[in-house]
């Protein structure tokens, strides 16, 4: 079918074309002659990777936009979130606001009503602002859900939760599902009273394969070899990070793949990845080595600066193999002709499983898409004969499994029981029954026995006094309230109080005993102890003990106390103003993962902050929001005053303290010349102009 016969405005058929589209794909052509445009009925995309679901999305969004009504699309990754805001930004040709939301969880701090007629954002984020600015989504026509079969993942509550809202907010609203690997499309269509487009269509052959390498690392060495040669580019799946690393450096050193003729733009990428930080780490260094080599490795403990450049510089062709963990597997379109699967097995909860085909075939679809490449070709490596034979089984005729609703354990549900509670979404236990009876878990699995559970929460809800209960009513108070647009989970809301009214009763506030508090928290990824460090730690925090809001001898102490310690010490490293690579180095963390930690502990500082505020601990708020701006900026207490002023951050408000500027009066009556020495000449003048 070509893109003519759409029926839908001229304009958008000239905007679909523009984007170089001439034709649709099969599945794209059936949901246009299915009817659904029309009908606006719910629609499950299951059809395989790179076989267009944005453009059907699209298509469907366009519709909605003819009719005036706004489109929300939601994606699981902040990489993938990006792309398809770029692709969308088209949409302002024809004077549509396109918008993108990710990032901070706290939708109170959003004052003003957002103008978007495309929004695209995270799950999470989208749950966020529906909690507390349900109205920012008036007059909304549909909702994509992107990658759906992250249902089953642990985010998938999220995911089911939004849908579920969305329905009972607007009965109008058009959903459409999207996913290339559910093994169980038609119960996810029922659930959605959907229809469902189905099929097995490909626009560029994949061909999967399973290759017997005694050594792996030779064989995908051989492969990549070839590939490249032949002009292709190269993923490579691993299943941990120093594997990335430690491929993608020798993968460089051995084939050298940096061609000649683009020595300068390689040159150029090493020394912007090199630069992101102001001084490069050792991981740093290795990837821009990597990138010398026309290699590059990709996992969460990269910077998100750099990850961009990688990427970017892989779709340039530079950069020629990409060495990665599979959290680069969803939804992404980059020009690896060849996919290459090492590592069919992966930790996880202590023991090494193999990865479930849903996984793998998200991998491999990395391979061949028609933006970049006329075919795809994947490989997985085995190390046997027979264990080829099993793999190929298993994975390339596998069939990929159904996905299950995780929502329903208590840490998950009495998280979204409260937000149902506070955004006045249910008000009496019926409802909140039926609301979770909507669900993809009420559907799978009915609420039979469920009723307890609900009950038991709801108990711990009141007793926690977040939520009351009068007569019939469930009645969110105003704590309750707050702490569902904070999106924290009411558990750690609740660790917080306990220790804040000690802290306030008895009017300490130590700074480790705080940060300890609030590693007490599920959001936050504690650090990993090692058998060997366990007595140090010990001994450490019972030198801290009269720090610690704990009683390190009683019988009620929990098993995480040294997890959340050494993370506690880590904060404090960061706030006594030692450098990113002295932290990274002894803690052995990779700077994205730093940076991970710093984000969310100043999230949950603020979080306590703000329910010091509600509980009316007058010194702890004071003592919170102190070290919520000391997480922010890594800095003593002293150098607070100077980081109010723009452009000034830690390296900076130091260099000014000890040259004697310590307050903004000092600042004010400084001479413009000395604070250009110092910090030089624009921000100096800034300063000034800022201060007056
Ligand atoms: N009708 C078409 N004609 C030409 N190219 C198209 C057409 N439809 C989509 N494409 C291109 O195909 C590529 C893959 O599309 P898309 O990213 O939507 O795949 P997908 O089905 O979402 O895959 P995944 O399951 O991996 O997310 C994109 O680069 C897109 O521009
Ligand atoms: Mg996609």
């Amino acid at each position: 079918m070509l893109i003519d016969e759409i029926p839908i405005e001229k304009r958008f058929i000239k905007l679909f074309r523009s984007a170089g589209i001439k034709e649709l794909y099969p599945p794209q052509e059936e949901l246009v002659k299915c009817g659904i445009l029309l009908e606006r009925k719910n629609l499950i995309l299951s059809t395989p990777t790179a076989s267009g679901k944005t453009l059907a999305a699209e298509i469907a969004m366009a519709k909605s936009l003819e009719r005036e009504k706004k489109a929300v699309y939601v994606c699981p990754l902040r990489a993938l979130a990006y792309e398809k805001f770029l692709e969308f930004k088209r949409y302002e040709d024809l004077g549509y606001r396109v918008r993108i939301e990710m990032g901070d969880l706290d939708s109170s701090k959003y004052k003003k009503r957002p103008d978007f007629d495309i929004l695209v954002t995270t799950a999470e984020k989208c749950d966020s602002i529906l909690r507390s600015r349900p109205n920012w989504f008036d007059n909304i026509g549909i909702l994509i859900m992107d990658e759906i079969h992250l249902i089953s993942s642990d985010r998938g509550p999220v995911y089911e939760i939004l849908v579920s809202k969305f329905q009972k907010l607007f009965p109008e609203i058009q959903i459409l599902a999207l996913s290339a690997t559910i093994g169980n499309a038609d119960e996810l269509a029922d659930w959605l009273n959907a229809s469902l487009i189905a099929s097995e269509w490909r626009p560029v052959k994949l061909v999967e394969d399973v290759e017997v390498g005694g050594n792996k690392y030779e064989k995908l060495k051989e492969i990549t070899k070839k590939s490249v040669s032949e002009g292709g580019q190269v993923l490579v799946f691993v299943n941990s990070r120093r594997s990335a690393e430690s491929v993608a450096e020798k993968l460089g050193e051995d084939l050298n793949l940096a061609g000649t003729e683009s020595a300068e733009g390689i040159a150029k990428i090493k020394k912007e990845v090199l630069s992101v930080l102001s001084i490069p780490t050792k991981q740093c260094k290795r990837l821009g080595n990597c990138i010398k080599n026309g290699t590059a490795f990709h996992h969460a403990g990269i910077i998100h600066k750099q990850r961009i450049l990688i990427e970017d510089s892989f779709k340039d062709g530079l950069i020629k193999v990409i060495v990665a963990t599979p959290t680069l597997a969803a939804g992404v379109n980059l020009p690896s002709r060849v996919v290459i699967i090492r590592d069919v097995r992966r930790y996880m909860g202590g023991e090494s499983n193999y990865i479930p085909v849903l996984e793998y075939k998200q991998q491999v679809g990395r391979a061949g898409r028609p933006k970049y490449d006329k075919f795809g070709r994947a490989v997985t490596i085995a190390g046997t004969d027979s264990e080829r034979e099993f793999l190929i089984e298993r994975y390339v005729n596998g069939e990929v499994e159904p996905i299950h609703s995780r929502l329903g354990i208590e840490p998950v549900l009495r998280f979204h029981i409260l937000a149902t509670i506070a955004s006045n979404f249910t008000r009496t236990e019926k409802a909140l029954m039926e609301f979770f009876g909507s669900t993809f878990f009420g559907y799978q699995y009915g609420l039979e026995g469920f009723d307890i559970l609900i009950k038991r929460i709801l108990k711990k809800l009141g007793d926690w006094d977040f939520i009351k209960k009068q007569n019939e009513s469930l009645i969110p108070t105003a704590l309750g309230n707050r702490i569902s647009e904070l999106y924290i989970d009411p558990q750690t809301a609740y660790n917080y109080i306990r220790i804040l009214e000690i802290a306030e009763s008895e009017n300490r506030f130590p700074t480790i005993g705080l940060l300890e508090m609030l590693c007490d928290a599920a959001e936050l990824p504690l650090l990993y102890i090692k058998r060997q460090e366990e007595q140090k730690i010990w001994e450490d925090a019972y030198k801290n003990s009269d720090k610690l809001f704990r009683d390190l001898d009683g019988f009620d102490l929990d098993a995480d106390l040294l997890e959340r310690f050494k993370t506690a010490k880590l904060l404090e490293f960061w706030i006594n103003e030692l450098s990113e690579e002295t932290i990274m180095e002894f803690y052995n963390v990779a700077p994205g993962i730093l940076y991970q930690k710093l984000q969310i502990a100043e999230w949950l500082a603020y979080s306590a902050s703000e329910i010091s505020k509600l509980k009316g601990l007058k010194n702890s708020l004071k003592a919170t929001k102190k070290l919520e701006t000391r997480i922010k900026y890594g800095i003593k207490e002293e150098l607070i005053p100077l980081v109010t002023i723009k452009g000034v951050g830690r390296v900076r408000a130091r260099k000014l303290f000890n040259a004697g500027f310590k307050s903004i009066s000092d600042l004010r009556r400084a001479d413009v010349r000395k604070l250009k020495t110092l910090v030089g000449e624009k921000i100096a003048k800034g300063i000034k102009v800022e201060i007056g």
